[in-house]
């Protein structure tokens, strides 16, 4: 079924989706607008209308970006693509993520209103669309079966990719890197069903939210949030986060499980 509204994908770091702002932009019927310091560029990718856009990092910037999608673009729903920490044991660096609810952890306005919760909307936690996140599912479980093998083994073997899962789940947002044992034991004992850690989705759940627009989110396990968080950190986003992103969203967008 052809979509109504074009797809909005918002994405923090351009490494981490290299392949797909590639393509768009190497197709000369795509536009590109500038505004408010961000490049939006509508087009196709994968026979779908799609509007990318790199938000860049934090609550802030994401919160602007998907408004900016919003208002500008007119698209039907959001689709947040990047990395994150692992927050639960169970995730490991190479697993991926699909964000079932979306929270900020760093939002506290204790003693006015209970932690987490944005103020004078009673919620703390922010949902993702159901439809959209499990077409997301279906193309990442067949990614990890048939295009996770094609990934050469020395990258494979460089981050320790074993055997990646897909984990459906609580992802904590805030404007801070994670990257200590204390802190990110101090995230598991207070939230202990988040899966991942990262910078932006708990910003563009509530954005979302506001306008009643549906968002989905994808994130790629980059670190486990620990002292180790930032080793390897740019080489894992150029070696394996471009290539899931872009074979994830290639096996979404060709999907006719989803409209807008
Ligand atoms: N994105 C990727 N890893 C992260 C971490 N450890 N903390 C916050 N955001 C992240």
């Amino acid at each position: 079924m052809p979509s109504r509204s074009p797809l909005g994908i918002l994405v923090p770091l351009a490494e981490e989706a290299e392949a797909l702002f590639a393509l768009m932009q190497q197709d000369g019927a795509t536009k590109t607008r500038r505004i408010g310091g961000r490049d939006y560029h509508s087009g196709h990718l994968f026979g779908r209308a799609c509007v990318l856009t790199l938000s860049r990092v934090g609550k802030v910037a994401a919160a602007t970006a998907a408004a900016g999608l919003i208002h500008e673009f007119e698209v039907g729903g959001i689709l947040n693509v990047g990395v994150a920490g692992g927050a639960a044991a169970s995730v490991k660096v190479g697993d991926i993520v699909v964000g079932e609810t979306l929270l900020q952890h760093d939002l506290d306005a204790r003693p006015i209103f209970p932690r987490y919760e944005v103020p004078l909307t009673g919620m703390s936690r922010f949902a993702a669309d159901a439809t959209l996140s499990a077409s997301l599912s279906e193309a990442v479980l067949a990614f990890l079966a048939e295009d996770l093998p094609m990934l050469p083994t020395e990258i494979r073997d460089q981050f320790a990719l074993a055997a990646p899962r897909l984990h459906q789940g609580l992802i904590i947002s805030g404007d801070q890197f994670v990257n200590g044992h204390d802190a990110v034991a101090a995230l598991r004992h207070d939230i202990p069903d988040a899966m991942a850690i990262e910078m932006e989705s708990g910003a563009i759940g509530q954005v979302c939210h506001d306008y009643d627009v549906p968002c989905a989110v994808l994130r790629i396990i980059s670190d486990s949030a620990d002292d180790n968080a930032h080793v390897d950190f740019p080489a894992f986003l150029r070696a394996v986060a471009s290539y899931y992103s872009h074979h994830i969203l290639r096996r979404f967008l060709e999907s006719s499980d989803w409209s807008l």
